[in-house]
């Protein structure tokens, strides 16, 4: 089902009594009740996906971009409508953000699907609301078209500019090797999150709003203007007029999001150094569309694509010099030889076609040419071996090089709950040339795949200076933290993958180089530890907790609901050539 047929406007799908005229009678009655004229009802309808909240601070701005929005829909002839969905924010999310986020995409479709709009404006910022409203339209596949709030804006103690939240877990980091006091932490606090806004490095949100950008489903430029500048709300007024003209073209999502937008995005994640929690966001994307993503063949692609962007956590800069230095267009331009220019996006020209109407490049140094990147290879490298027969994935441009080549002891926490009581024990066990393992922090073993997966140094260590360590889970890590950490074990230990059967003393080898990872125990004794004490995968009486545990899919599949995937497979992606 995609969208409801001729019908538009207010005509759109009506609600069921059994008589058409009576319905839209009604309809009118009611809305007229909020002042409309018939005229006013008359125009295309473009919905507004309001996601403001005051649990939101990311989306704090929300108020002025839809009245923005509401001006360019108005200024293009049709009739803006905002409604409500449900809002995530990182920090108010208990367990974790991405438990909600497929309830997000679900309200997201059917709202859309429910509610009269001929295209829909989705505002989103922080980080699983992009990808929630992405999954949500593509299903619906009503012409849609992405808002993001925009960055925070950096701040500042004892003149080092400070911005969320790499600068929180360095702050933290220090704090718990003793090197600053509990007041200082404190003072930094105030100085870390300096505006409403998504957080200012290439965390989660940004890379969404850069992968939006490359997918063809926003404003060219939209990705970076930070949240509180005029650009921001200049982006928002365009957005509402593009968003009159999809209506009128019926552009849906569908005939954007193909094989080689995707291709295109998976670029770019490799290029701007981007947060891994990307790859599950664009399969979980793709998955509503039919596609699959390749994970052999995304490393394959890495290993051709540089880093070009200078962010933190893999750089220096902050996301508002990323704008200043000229955004998405300048690095797409960059990366132009590696990318499908035929692709159509919402404007309803080609990438390539808008590449050529952006404006000149100037001399800056956050968006660096391919020939000088700050990273040879793409940001996230896939590893395989009998630890994870399912892929897991380590963000090298954020890694230690030495660690990338590691041997080692486990040593090794059963849950989350297990390393909170462990970790700062100061009879624990470890050492700094040891590998931390956590079990249980998957997408069904949390539940929601939490971003455990950045483990603290152990305290003693933290104190003697050790900055990193290997550190092995089925969890997730926050876009915007760093180390040379391996994240999304699949299949996870809670449904029994062999992470549930690693002891502590085990020896463990990663190679980067080789994109392995490696338990070195024989696969009979792996067998013998599964067999005497099996992993008896989670289980839930009632509500969306039951859903999730029933439905939720693996890391490879990008978390989502098995019931929501598209059921017309088109194949993976990227696909053999890489486009080259
Ligand atoms: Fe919202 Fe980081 S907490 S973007």
């Amino acid at each position: 089902m995609s969208d409801n047929g001729d019908s538009k406007g207010m005509r759109r799908g009506l609600t069921n009594y059994g008589d058409a005229g009576f319905s839209l009678y009604l309809r009118k009655a009611f809305i007229k009740g909020a002042g409309y004229t018939d005229e006013a009802l008359q125009r295309p309808v473009i919905g507004i996906v309001n996601t403001g909240s005051a649990y939101n601070p990311c989306h704090g701005n929300a108020p002025q971009l839809i009245e923005a929005v509401k001006r360019g829909v108005l200024m293009a002839g049709a009739l803006p409508m905002d409604f409500p969905t449900i809002s995530i924010h990182e920090s108010f999310s208990q367990p974790t953000s991405l438990y909600l986020r497929n309830l997000m995409s679900m309200d997201t479709e059917e709202m859309i699907r429910a509610q009269p709009m001929d295209a829909v404006v989705l505002i989103g910022g922080c980080d699983k609301t992009v990808p929630a409203q992405l999954m949500g339209a593509a299903s619906a596949n009503v012409p849609a078209i992405q808002l993001v709030t925009g960055s925070m804006l950096t701040g500042s103690y004892k003149s080092e500019r400070v911005g969320a939240c790499t600068d929180c877990r360095r702050y933290w980091g220090k704090f718990r090797a003793d090197e600053i006091s509990e007041e200082e932490v404190a003072q930094v606090n105030d100085q870390l999150v300096a505006s409403v806004g998504t957080c200012s490095v290439m965390g989660t949100a940004s890379t969404m709003a850069c992968l939006t950008e490359a997918l063809g489903m926003m404003v060219p430029g939209g990705a970076s203007a930070p949240a509180v500048t005029a650009d921001r709300i200049r982006i928002a007024e365009r957005t509402g007029s593009l968003a009159v003209q999809l209506a009128r073209s019926r552009l849906t999502p569908d005939k954007i999001l193909t094989a080689r937008a995707f291709e295109n995005a998976l670029r770019v994640l490799m290029a701007i150094g981007g947060s891994t929690n990307g790859l599950i966001h664009l399969t979980a994307i793709a998955g509503r569309l039919g596609f699959t993503i390749d994970l052999k063949q995304v490393d394959q692609m890495g290993r051709d694509t540089p880093v070009l962007v200078d962010l933190k956590p893999s750089g220096h800069h902050y996301m508002e010099d990323f704008h200043r230095a000229g955004g998405m267009p300048v690095l797409l331009r960059e990366l132009r030889p590696l990318l499908h220019l035929d692709v159509l996006t919402a404007t309803g020209r080609t990438l390539g076609e808008e590449l050529d109407a952006a404006p000149a490049p100037f001399l800056q140094d956050v968006i660096r040419k391919a020939a000088a990147p700050i990273y040879p290879q793409g940001g996230i490298a896939v590893l395989q071996g009998n630890l994870a027969p399912g892929g897991a994935i380590i963000k090298q441009s954020a890694a230690d090089p030495v660690l990338m080549e590691h041997e080692g002891r486990a040593v090794v926490f059963e849950s989350a709950q297990d390393m909170a009581e462990r970790i700062d024990d100061p009879d624990l066990d470890v050492e700094a040339s040891d590998i931390l393992v956590l079990k249980r922090i998957g997408p069904k073993g949390a539940p929601g795949m939490p971003e455990a997966g950045y483990m603290p140094i152990p305290r003693k260590l933290a104190r003697a200076g050790v900055k990193d360590m290997v550190r092995i889970s089925d969890g997730r890590m926050s876009g915007t933290a760093a180390g040379t950490i391996v994240l999304h074990v699949t299949p996870e230990s809670a449904i029994g993958g062999p992470l549930a059967y690693v002891r502590s003393g085990d020896r463990i080898r990663l190679s980067v180089a080789r994109r392995e990872l490696s338990l070195l125990v024989d696969d009979q004794e792996l067998a013998r530890r599964a067999a005497q004490a099996p992993m008896a995968a989670p289980t839930a009486d009632r509500g969306y907790l039951r859903l999730f545990l029933q439905s939720v899919l693996q890391a490879d599949q990008g978390v989502d609901f098995d019931f929501l995937r598209s059921t017309d497979s088109k194949g993976p992606v990227p696909g053999g050539n890489l486009g080259l």
